[in-house]
């Protein structure tokens, strides 16, 4: 038997995995993480949330520079960009993440291991690296392995002409054309990027909208801003194939209610049509951890598995693929194996589009609200009534509250802004405490902020609003 050095040990080092393990040995316990990536901060640091924003950012700045700029009153005589020195940008902002990771494992006595990890037991991990096996042995075992980007049959990703988010992040130029399949979070984020380089971007939807799951109206004014900005859509249209030839790809797409076939080109594929739990090598149907129809792993409300001793955390099980959620279980994992007592209102979890402008959700939609028959008060207010939102050039989108009919609970908040991701987190304080929408409209606001838009819907859903 293998000698028991660790209370736990966890398996992927991404914001689930790590956040976990730094809660843990603050809390007093011996951890060792196995990450098979050479860098610490799994898809959320390396290929994903943080490089995404940092492309999201720079070509923010190139689409400001370009159209805001004559506005202001600045003069410039062109915008060139430096794609290389660009990605030199993000990768410097990955590296300078990952490697605090690193500092935060040193400071918190964490042991790293190297290589790919795989339940041989209840209580045994064991670990491959370089064609070296060895094991570990630990009171509790979290498996934190994140998700995989999910294909479609006949688009062969080669992570050049057809890519995963992956690969667009990575492009070493940029293409004239690029197709997007899936007008989701990824699709449109990974749109903005390279439609602001001067790529010219299709999205093709299966469904009829974008962004399925966020409030109606954030959807349909998000697809009249991007479409202004130049993204093009083609909705319920499923691809069923796709070839690189020559120097583009050829895809073959067809009506999602059936019909006939099209072929449509461009010189880059993006495949962003949601993402699937990763367990490939865990050994999980020999050690019997049990899993849903969609790979998911199945856990209790304490995230432990069926098999005692075995947890699981972020997207690898059910729930909101996003960092904050899998973050916030690995934190109150970590309290409830030292003893304590942890807690997520899944309801309350954020999500944020990082789009231009942004768009940010919390609690209940409106079509939620109306399906599960509650009373419900909608409070809405336009960014171009809000000072500060004239001041900066920002005045397209809105912010929305939801309250109860009966007891003013504020219920949701649905922003579509210039700084939504940050506006949002206003109401997420409020709701976490069960605040109502005279609550916040009462609470004082600083002028001129654009928090004043958030205060204004508030007021709008029990008064009148003051500056519309
Ligand atoms: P991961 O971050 O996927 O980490 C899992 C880790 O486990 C990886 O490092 C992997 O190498 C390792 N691993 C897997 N199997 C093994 C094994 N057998 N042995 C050893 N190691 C293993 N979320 C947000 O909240 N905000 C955003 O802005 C955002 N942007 C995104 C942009 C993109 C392009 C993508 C793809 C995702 C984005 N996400 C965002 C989602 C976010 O990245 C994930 O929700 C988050 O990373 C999940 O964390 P996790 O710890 O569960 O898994
Ligand atoms: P998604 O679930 O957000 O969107 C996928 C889209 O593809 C949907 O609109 C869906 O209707 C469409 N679709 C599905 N099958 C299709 C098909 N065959 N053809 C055409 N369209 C199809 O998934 P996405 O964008 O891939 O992102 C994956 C995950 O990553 C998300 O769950 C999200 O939580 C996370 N993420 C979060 C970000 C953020 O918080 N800002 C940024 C990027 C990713």
């Amino acid at each position: 038997m293998t000698e028991q050095k660790f209370d736990i040990v966890v398996i992927g080092g991404g914001p689930g995995g790590y956040v976990h393990a730094i809660k843990a040995a603050q809390l007093g316990m011996k951890v060792a993480v196995v990450e098979k990536n050479t860098s610490l901060g799994g898809t959320c640091l390396n290929v994903g949330c943080i490089p995404s924003k940092a492309l999201l950012t720079a070509t923010h700045d190139v689409q400001k520079t370009k159209h805001d700029f004559d506005t202001f009153g600045i003069e410039l005589s062109g915008v060139n960009v430096n794609l290389q020195k660009m990605m030199k940008f993000k990768q410097d902002v990955v590296t300078a993440n990952t490697k605090g990771v690193d500092f935060l494992f040193k400071k918190n006595k964490i042991e790293r291991i190297k290589g790919v990890g795989a339940l041989k037991d209840a209580g045994t991990v064991t670990v491959i690296d370089d064609g070296k096996t060895s094991e570990i042995a630990a009171k509790y075992i979290v498996i934190a392995t994140g998700s995989a980007s999910i294909d479609i049959p006949n688009v062969p990703v080669d992570e050049k002409r057809i890519v995963t988010s992956t690969g667009a992040l990575e492009l070493e130029k940029i293409p004239a054309t690029m197709i997007v399949i899936g007008g989701g979070v990824i699709g449109l984020e990974m749109a903005s990027v390279w439609s602001r380089l001067g790529t010219k971007v299709t999205i093709v939807e299966y469904l009829d909208r974008i962004l399925p799951g966020m409030d109606n109206e954030v959807s349909k004014e998000m697809l009249k801003l991007l479409t202004k900005q130049g993204l093009e859509f083609k909705f319920a249209t499923k691809v069923t194939g796709a070839k690189v030839e020559g120097s583009g790809v050829t895809l073959t797409a067809e009506p999602a209610a059936g019909g006939a076939a099209e072929i449509l080109n461009a010189e880059i594929v993006l495949v962003a049509i949601g993402r699937k739990p990763y367990t490939d090598g865990l050994n999980l149907d020999a050690v019997g951890v049990k899993r849903d129809e969609r790979g998911r792993i199945l856990v209790d409300q304490h995230f432990e598995t069926n098999i005692e001793g075995v947890y699981a955390i972020g997207d690898v099980i059910p729930g909101p693929m996003l960092a904050h959620k899998a973050e916030d279980e690995g934190f109150i994992l970590a309290e409830m194996l030292a003893g304590q007592t942890g807690h997520i209102d899944y309801n309350l979890v954020p999500g944020v589009v990082y789009t231009f402008p942004e768009a940010a959700s919390i609690g209940q939609t409106e079509e939620q609200l109306k399906k599960a028959g509650i009373e419900y008060k909608a409070g809405k207010f336009p960014m171009m009534a809000n000072g500060r939102a004239r001041s900066i050039n920002a005045t397209e989108g809105f912010v929305k509250i939801l309250a109860d009919a009966k007891t003013d609970k504020v219920l949701g908040a649905h922003i579509v802004a210039a700084e939504a991701g940050t506006l949002i987190h206003e109401v997420a304080v409020l709701m976490e405490f069960g605040g109502s929408s005279e609550d916040l409209a009462r609470t004082c606001h600083a002028h001129p902020t654009l928090n004043e838009a958030v205060r204004e819907a508030a007021l709008a859903t029990f008064a009148l609003p003051l500056h519309i």
